[in-house]
């Protein structure tokens, strides 16, 4: 079984070859619904989604895959039983792949260790990791400056609760990309910090080729850190006066859900330099190839 647990497990050459297996599925519709009849994949999600959920299932079915939902909080772990279990169960019913989202750091992992029968694909867990998020990243990166190697690319924002800014981290450092981080104080990551350099907004957006804002994670604050959308937005946000110190060849991106006039000014969400809704897109090309990757056992 091939699973795909965090962009730190994959090496630029399997990197390269989910990017060259999503532009495939991009440009060959024909091909799409012979590629897998019969196939089926579980997306167990444990905490909400909107993109990745929605994407992976459209993803899941322009391969012709049988796609089944199960709620986490309606699925029989709530009654005691394991992760484990519920995907051998799973195992047992004829599921091939597994797409999870959970809030468990570290849960994917210890499930892969595990000989469930099935493949496991992280849709994103706690603050941990979200490796699909960050493939569908890079790989709109590539698409627009046609290479990774040598970009600077910044990362704003709420870095300690962030699994995007660390599964980014991650994959753009294996392609030899210049990280560069900023935020609140009061959100920073020193661990991150091992791996790029941190710098206060101002600084760093004169330098992005791309800037990554993330969304501040309210959910996930264990104590007051936001005053105000307003204080927030003036002090780390990205705004029109801010875009415009970017190089001017620089673009925008964001993950989404977006904060607007919060992290960024809502009129630059739709802004010609913003890639935020192409990642959206993007993401079911990446999701089609992370698919094909656990069906077939590849990497
Ligand atoms: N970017 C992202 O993971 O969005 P969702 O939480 O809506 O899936």
């Amino acid at each position: 079984r091939s699973h795909l647990i965090d962009t730190d497990q994959l090496s630029k050459q399997e990197m390269e070859e989910l990017f060259e297996r999503a532009e495939f599925w991009r440009t060959h519709p024909e091909r799409w619904q012979r590629a897998f009849p019969g196939r089926f994949v579980a997306n167990l999600f444990f905490e909400p989604s909107t993109r990745t959920r929605i994407s992976f299932e459209v993803a899941e079915k322009k391969l012709g895959m049988e796609t089944l939902h199960l709620d986490g909080e309606r699925s029989s772990t709530v009654k005691g039983e394991t992760m484990e279990d519920t995907l051998k169960t799973l195992a047992a019913i004829g599921v091939e792949v597994v797409v999870v989202r959970h809030q468990g750091v570290g849960r994917l992992a210890s499930m892969a260790e595990i000989d469930t029968g099935v493949s496991l694909i992280n849709a994103g867990e706690g603050h941990g990791g979200h490796p699909t998020q960050a493939l569908l990243d890079l790989y709109t990166l590539q698409q627009h400056f046609g290479r990774l190697a040598g970009l600077t690319v910044v990362i704003a924002g709420d870095l300690r609760h962030s699994r995007v800014a660390r599964s980014n981290l991650w994959a753009l450092r294996t392609f030899g990309a210049r990280v560069i981080l900023s935020g609140p104080e009061s959100m920073r990551d020193l661990s991150m910090e091992e791996n790029a350099i941190y710098l206060p907004f101002d600084e760093a957006i004169k330098q992005a080729d791309a800037v990554m804002m993330l969304r501040v994670q309210l959910e996930r604050h264990e104590e007051n850190l936001f005053t105000s959308a307003d204080a927030y937005r003036t002090a780390y946000g990205l705004t029109r006066e801010r875009m415009e110190q970017m190089p001017t060849h620089g673009i925008i991106m964001h993950p989404a859900p977006v904060n607007r006039d919060v992290e960024i000014a809502s009129e630059l969400v739709e802004h010609p330099r913003s890639k935020i809704f192409k990642q959206m897109e993007n993401g079911v090309w990446i999701r089609m190839a992370v698919l094909e990757r656990a069906l077939l056992g590849r990497g």
